[in-house]
Protein backbone atom coordinates (compact mmCIF):
# COMPACT_ATOMS: atom_id res chain seq x y z
CA UNK A 1 0.00 0.00 0.00
CA UNK A 2 2.97 2.28 0.94
CA UNK A 3 4.77 1.46 -2.78
CA UNK A 4 1.36 2.56 -4.46
CA UNK A 5 1.22 5.59 -2.04
CA UNK A 6 4.72 7.01 -3.05
CA UNK A 7 3.49 6.32 -6.97
CA UNK A 8 0.67 8.50 -6.65
CA UNK A 9 2.16 10.88 -4.48
CA UNK A 10 5.09 11.18 -7.02
CA UNK A 11 2.90 11.53 -9.99
CA UNK A 12 0.85 14.22 -7.94
CA UNK A 13 3.84 16.36 -7.51
CA UNK A 14 4.76 16.31 -11.30
CA UNK A 15 1.26 17.67 -12.52
CA UNK A 16 1.75 20.03 -9.19
CA UNK A 17 5.30 21.49 -10.57
CA UNK A 18 3.56 21.80 -14.10
CA UNK A 19 0.48 23.04 -12.95
CA UNK A 20 1.82 25.93 -10.92
CA UNK A 21 4.85 26.35 -12.88
CA UNK A 22 2.88 27.05 -16.21
CA UNK A 23 0.14 29.07 -13.88
CA UNK A 24 3.56 31.39 -12.75
CA UNK A 25 5.11 31.33 -16.26
CA UNK A 26 2.13 32.68 -17.96
CA UNK A 27 1.20 35.18 -14.92
CA UNK A 28 4.86 36.77 -15.99
CA UNK A 29 5.54 36.61 -19.04
CA UNK A 30 2.05 37.63 -20.56
CA UNK A 31 0.84 40.09 -17.87
CA UNK A 32 -0.02 43.45 -19.02
CA UNK A 33 2.51 46.26 -18.11
CA UNK A 34 3.12 49.50 -19.60
CA UNK A 35 3.73 49.03 -23.55
CA UNK A 36 2.19 45.62 -23.64
CA UNK A 37 -1.58 44.54 -23.49
CA UNK A 38 -2.66 41.37 -22.39
CA UNK A 39 -4.03 39.50 -25.17
CA UNK A 40 -7.39 36.93 -24.58
CA UNK A 41 -7.19 33.68 -26.68
CA UNK A 42 -9.86 31.52 -26.50
CA UNK A 43 -9.63 27.48 -27.52
CA UNK A 44 -6.31 25.46 -28.77
CA UNK A 45 -7.63 22.21 -29.54
CA UNK A 46 -3.62 20.22 -29.09
CA UNK A 47 -3.63 21.67 -25.52
CA UNK A 48 -7.18 20.63 -24.53
CA UNK A 49 -6.72 17.07 -25.92
CA UNK A 50 -3.83 16.99 -23.39
CA UNK A 51 -4.53 18.01 -20.45
CA UNK A 52 -7.97 15.55 -21.24
CA UNK A 53 -6.49 12.39 -22.22
CA UNK A 54 -3.14 12.68 -19.74
CA UNK A 55 -5.46 12.97 -16.51
CA UNK A 56 -7.42 9.85 -18.28
CA UNK A 57 -4.68 7.98 -18.56
CA UNK A 58 -3.59 8.80 -15.26
CA UNK A 59 -6.78 7.52 -13.41
CA UNK A 60 -7.11 5.08 -15.19
CA UNK A 61 -3.66 3.44 -14.27
CA UNK A 62 -4.13 4.50 -10.79
CA UNK A 63 -7.17 2.32 -10.81
CA UNK A 64 -5.96 -0.45 -12.22
CA UNK A 65 -2.62 -0.28 -10.11
CA UNK A 66 -5.34 0.10 -7.00
CA UNK A 67 -7.10 -3.21 -8.11
CA UNK A 68 -4.23 -5.03 -8.04
CA UNK A 69 -3.38 -3.63 -4.69
CA UNK A 70 -6.50 -4.49 -3.45
CA UNK A 71 -6.36 -7.96 -4.71
CA UNK A 72 -2.97 -8.50 -2.99
CA UNK A 73 -4.36 -7.11 0.40
CA UNK A 74 -7.90 -8.87 -0.10
CA UNK A 75 -6.24 -12.12 -0.41
CA UNK A 76 -6.13 -13.81 3.00
CA UNK A 77 -6.27 -17.48 2.03
CA UNK A 78 -2.66 -17.74 -0.70
CA UNK A 79 0.40 -18.82 1.21
CA UNK A 80 -0.32 -18.54 4.19
CA UNK A 81 1.55 -19.78 6.62
CA UNK A 82 -1.09 -20.41 9.45
CA UNK A 83 -4.40 -19.05 10.50
CA UNK A 84 -5.18 -17.62 13.80
CA UNK A 85 -8.09 -16.81 15.50
CA UNK A 86 -9.08 -13.40 16.80
CA UNK A 87 -11.75 -12.57 18.85
CA UNK A 88 -12.96 -8.77 19.96
CA UNK A 89 -14.71 -8.71 23.07
CA UNK A 90 -15.14 -5.59 24.96
CA UNK A 91 -12.60 -5.12 25.89
CA UNK A 92 -9.58 -7.62 25.13
CA UNK A 93 -8.99 -9.32 22.12
CA UNK A 94 -8.49 -13.21 22.18
CA UNK A 95 -5.84 -15.46 20.24
CA UNK A 96 -7.04 -18.84 19.18
CA UNK A 97 -3.65 -20.45 18.00
CA UNK A 98 -4.46 -23.25 15.06
CA UNK A 99 -4.96 -27.10 15.72
CA UNK A 100 -1.59 -27.73 14.67
CA UNK A 101 0.69 -30.52 16.39
CA UNK A 102 2.95 -27.85 18.42
CA UNK A 103 -0.15 -25.62 19.51
CA UNK A 104 -1.56 -28.77 21.34
CA UNK A 105 -1.67 -28.94 25.06
CA UNK A 106 -2.87 -31.77 27.28
CA UNK A 107 -5.91 -31.53 27.65
CA UNK A 108 -6.43 -31.81 23.79
CA UNK A 109 -7.33 -28.39 22.91
CA UNK A 110 -5.19 -25.53 21.47
CA UNK A 111 -2.91 -22.96 22.62
CA UNK A 112 -4.60 -19.52 23.85
CA UNK A 113 -3.48 -16.26 24.49
CA UNK A 114 -4.81 -12.81 25.08
CA UNK A 115 -3.63 -9.02 24.04
CA UNK A 116 -0.47 -10.54 23.05
CA UNK A 117 0.09 -12.87 19.72
CA UNK A 118 3.50 -14.19 18.38
CA UNK A 119 4.28 -14.61 14.65
CA UNK A 120 6.92 -16.31 12.67
CA UNK A 121 8.76 -13.61 11.09
CA UNK A 122 8.49 -13.19 7.27
CA UNK A 123 5.57 -15.62 6.79
CA UNK A 124 1.64 -14.50 6.10
CA UNK A 125 -0.64 -15.19 8.80
CA UNK A 126 -4.58 -15.24 8.23
CA UNK A 127 -6.30 -13.62 10.78
CA UNK A 128 -10.40 -14.57 11.57
CA UNK A 129 -11.84 -12.32 12.79
CA UNK A 130 -14.85 -12.52 15.69
CA UNK A 131 -16.98 -10.14 18.02
CA UNK A 132 -18.79 -11.48 21.00
CA UNK A 133 -20.48 -8.53 21.45
CA UNK A 134 -19.92 -4.61 19.39
CA UNK A 135 -17.77 -4.17 16.23
CA UNK A 136 -14.29 -3.89 17.03
CA UNK A 137 -11.42 -3.47 14.18
CA UNK A 138 -7.86 -5.43 13.98
CA UNK A 139 -5.15 -3.13 13.37
CA UNK A 140 -1.27 -3.30 13.66
CA UNK A 141 -0.14 -0.56 11.48
CA UNK A 142 3.07 -1.24 10.83
CA UNK A 143 2.29 -5.04 9.94
CA UNK A 144 -1.05 -3.76 7.28
CA UNK A 145 -3.98 -4.89 7.12
CA UNK A 146 -7.03 -3.16 9.06
CA UNK A 147 -10.00 -5.00 8.94
CA UNK A 148 -13.14 -5.00 11.17
CA UNK A 149 -14.68 -7.50 13.68
CA UNK A 150 -18.22 -7.90 13.62
CA UNK A 151 -20.70 -9.82 15.36
CA UNK A 152 -22.22 -12.56 13.74
CA UNK A 153 -19.84 -12.36 10.45
CA UNK A 154 -16.72 -13.99 9.60
CA UNK A 155 -13.89 -11.64 8.52
CA UNK A 156 -10.31 -12.09 7.83
CA UNK A 157 -6.92 -10.23 7.17
CA UNK A 158 -3.33 -10.75 6.71
CA UNK A 159 -0.32 -9.67 8.29
CA UNK A 160 3.38 -9.81 7.95
CA UNK A 161 6.46 -8.85 9.53
CA UNK A 162 9.67 -8.36 7.69
CA UNK A 163 12.11 -8.23 10.86
CA UNK A 164 11.47 -9.80 13.96
CA UNK A 165 10.10 -7.52 16.80
CA UNK A 166 7.28 -6.30 18.97
CA UNK A 167 4.40 -4.63 17.17
CA UNK A 168 1.94 -1.99 18.41
CA UNK A 169 -1.69 -2.35 17.58
CA UNK A 170 -4.97 -1.15 19.05
CA UNK A 171 -8.96 -1.69 18.62
CA UNK A 172 -9.38 0.76 16.00
CA UNK A 173 -13.60 0.91 16.06
CA UNK A 174 -15.10 2.87 18.94
CA UNK A 175 -16.45 0.42 21.11
CA UNK A 176 -16.57 1.49 24.51
CA UNK A 177 -15.61 2.38 27.45
CA UNK A 178 -12.59 0.74 27.35
CA UNK A 179 -11.96 0.73 23.63
CA UNK A 180 -8.28 2.89 24.31
CA UNK A 181 -7.15 0.00 26.47
CA UNK A 182 -7.98 -2.54 23.71
CA UNK A 183 -4.48 -3.03 22.82
CA UNK A 184 -2.89 -5.38 20.95
CA UNK A 185 0.94 -7.03 20.80
CA UNK A 186 2.14 -8.90 18.00
CA UNK A 187 5.48 -10.31 18.53
CA UNK A 188 7.37 -11.69 15.15
CA UNK A 189 10.26 -13.57 15.99
CA UNK A 190 12.67 -15.68 14.16
CA UNK A 191 12.21 -19.48 13.73
CA UNK A 192 14.39 -20.59 16.63
CA UNK A 193 13.04 -18.04 18.98
CA UNK A 194 9.35 -18.67 17.51
CA UNK A 195 9.90 -22.16 18.75
CA UNK A 196 11.29 -21.63 22.01
CA UNK A 197 8.66 -19.59 22.67
CA UNK A 198 6.23 -22.34 21.43
CA UNK A 199 7.74 -24.83 23.88
CA UNK A 200 7.76 -22.34 26.71
CA UNK A 201 4.02 -21.06 26.23
CA UNK A 202 2.84 -24.73 25.80
CA UNK A 203 4.57 -25.61 29.04
CA UNK A 204 2.97 -22.60 30.68
CA UNK A 205 -0.57 -23.32 29.77
CA UNK A 206 -0.08 -27.23 30.51
CA UNK A 207 0.29 -26.35 33.89
CA UNK A 208 -3.11 -25.43 34.34
CA UNK A 209 -4.30 -28.49 32.84
CA UNK A 210 -1.59 -30.78 34.98
CA UNK A 211 -3.19 -32.87 38.11
CA UNK A 212 -1.23 -31.76 40.55
CA UNK A 213 -2.32 -27.94 39.89
CA UNK A 214 -6.08 -28.85 39.85
CA UNK A 215 -6.09 -31.13 42.98
CA UNK A 216 -4.09 -28.24 44.72
CA UNK A 217 -6.90 -25.73 43.50
CA UNK A 218 -9.43 -28.08 45.30
CA UNK A 219 -7.54 -28.13 48.12
CA UNK A 220 -6.96 -24.64 48.46
CA UNK A 221 -10.30 -23.93 48.29
CA UNK A 222 -11.97 -27.08 50.59
CA UNK A 223 -8.70 -26.74 53.09
CA UNK A 224 -8.45 -23.99 55.31
CA UNK A 225 -6.51 -21.76 52.90
CA UNK A 226 -9.23 -19.83 51.13
CA UNK A 227 -11.10 -18.60 54.31
CA UNK A 228 -7.55 -16.21 54.91
CA UNK A 229 -6.12 -15.76 51.61
CA UNK A 230 -7.56 -13.85 48.49
CA UNK A 231 -7.07 -14.97 45.11
CA UNK A 232 -8.81 -12.87 42.82
CA UNK A 233 -11.81 -14.75 41.04
CA UNK A 234 -11.82 -17.78 43.51
CA UNK A 235 -11.21 -16.91 47.29
CA UNK A 236 -11.83 -13.84 49.45
CA UNK A 237 -10.06 -14.37 52.78
CA UNK A 238 -9.02 -11.05 54.83
CA UNK A 239 -6.65 -12.45 57.52
CA UNK A 240 -3.69 -13.48 55.38
CA UNK A 241 -2.06 -11.50 52.32
CA UNK A 242 -3.54 -12.05 49.25
CA UNK A 243 -2.19 -14.29 46.65
CA UNK A 244 -3.56 -13.40 43.39
CA UNK A 245 0.02 -12.82 41.66
CA UNK A 246 2.22 -14.21 44.69
CA UNK A 247 4.29 -15.75 41.79
CA UNK A 248 5.43 -12.50 41.17
CA UNK A 249 6.07 -10.39 44.10
CA UNK A 250 9.55 -9.58 45.22
CA UNK A 251 9.00 -9.63 48.83
CA UNK A 252 9.79 -12.96 50.81
CA UNK A 253 7.01 -15.33 51.86
CA UNK A 254 5.72 -13.73 55.17
CA UNK A 255 8.39 -10.92 54.30
CA UNK A 256 11.01 -13.16 56.31
CA UNK A 257 14.26 -12.24 55.07
CA UNK A 258 15.84 -15.15 52.98
CA UNK A 259 12.66 -16.84 52.19
CA UNK A 260 12.40 -16.06 48.91
CA UNK A 261 9.22 -17.26 46.82
CA UNK A 262 9.99 -20.71 45.32
CA UNK A 263 8.73 -24.32 45.32
CA UNK A 264 10.90 -25.03 47.94
CA UNK A 265 10.13 -22.15 50.41
CA UNK A 266 6.72 -22.74 49.70
CA UNK A 267 6.84 -26.34 50.44
CA UNK A 268 8.41 -25.66 53.74
CA UNK A 269 5.95 -22.36 55.04
CA UNK A 270 2.72 -24.19 54.19
CA UNK A 271 4.04 -27.46 55.97
CA UNK A 272 5.05 -25.72 59.05
CA UNK A 273 4.90 -21.28 59.05
CA UNK A 274 5.34 -21.06 62.75
CA UNK A 275 8.85 -22.19 62.94
CA UNK A 276 9.96 -19.68 60.26
CA UNK A 277 8.11 -16.57 61.27
CA UNK A 278 7.25 -17.53 65.59
CA UNK A 279 4.20 -16.41 66.68
CA UNK A 280 2.62 -16.01 62.99
CA UNK A 281 -1.20 -16.58 62.92
CA UNK A 282 -1.11 -19.11 60.19
CA UNK A 283 -1.06 -22.81 62.09
CA UNK A 284 0.48 -25.64 61.30
CA UNK A 285 -2.35 -27.90 59.48
CA UNK A 286 -3.54 -30.90 60.15
CA UNK A 287 -5.58 -33.25 57.70
CA UNK A 288 -8.73 -34.65 58.03
CA UNK A 289 -7.80 -37.25 60.71
CA UNK A 290 -5.38 -35.25 62.92
CA UNK A 291 -2.10 -35.82 61.56
CA UNK A 292 -0.06 -33.82 59.73
CA UNK A 293 -0.69 -32.47 56.16
CA UNK A 294 1.66 -34.71 53.73
CA UNK A 295 4.27 -34.12 51.49
CA UNK A 296 1.78 -34.98 48.52
CA UNK A 297 -0.65 -32.36 49.39
CA UNK A 298 1.31 -29.68 50.63
CA UNK A 299 3.02 -30.33 46.93
CA UNK A 300 -0.24 -30.00 45.31
CA UNK A 301 -1.31 -26.46 47.02
CA UNK A 302 1.78 -25.37 45.98
CA UNK A 303 1.97 -26.25 42.00
CA UNK A 304 -1.46 -24.81 42.70
CA UNK A 305 -0.14 -21.92 43.80
CA UNK A 306 2.74 -21.76 41.10
CA UNK A 307 0.68 -20.76 38.27
CA UNK A 308 -0.46 -17.50 40.21
CA UNK A 309 1.56 -15.00 38.16
CU1 LIG B 1 -12.71 -2.79 20.65
CU2 LIG B 1 -12.48 -0.46 20.22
Amino acid sequence: MADLYWVMFGAAVVVLAIVVGALVTAGIRFRERPGVQARQYHGNTLLELIWTIVPTLMVISFSVLSYQRLTLVNDVDSGAAMTVQAEGKQWVWGFQYPADAKFKLSDGTYLKAAEELHIPVGQKVKIELSSVDVIHSFYIPSLGGHKDAVPGRATAVWIQADRPGRYAGQCSEFCGTGHADMLITVVAQNPIDYAAWQDAAVKQANLFNDPAVAQGKQLFTSLACAGCHTIQGLSGGKVGPELTHLMSKKTPIGGVAGLDVNEANLVKWIGNAPSLKPGIVMPVFSNKVGGPLDDATILAIVKFLETLK
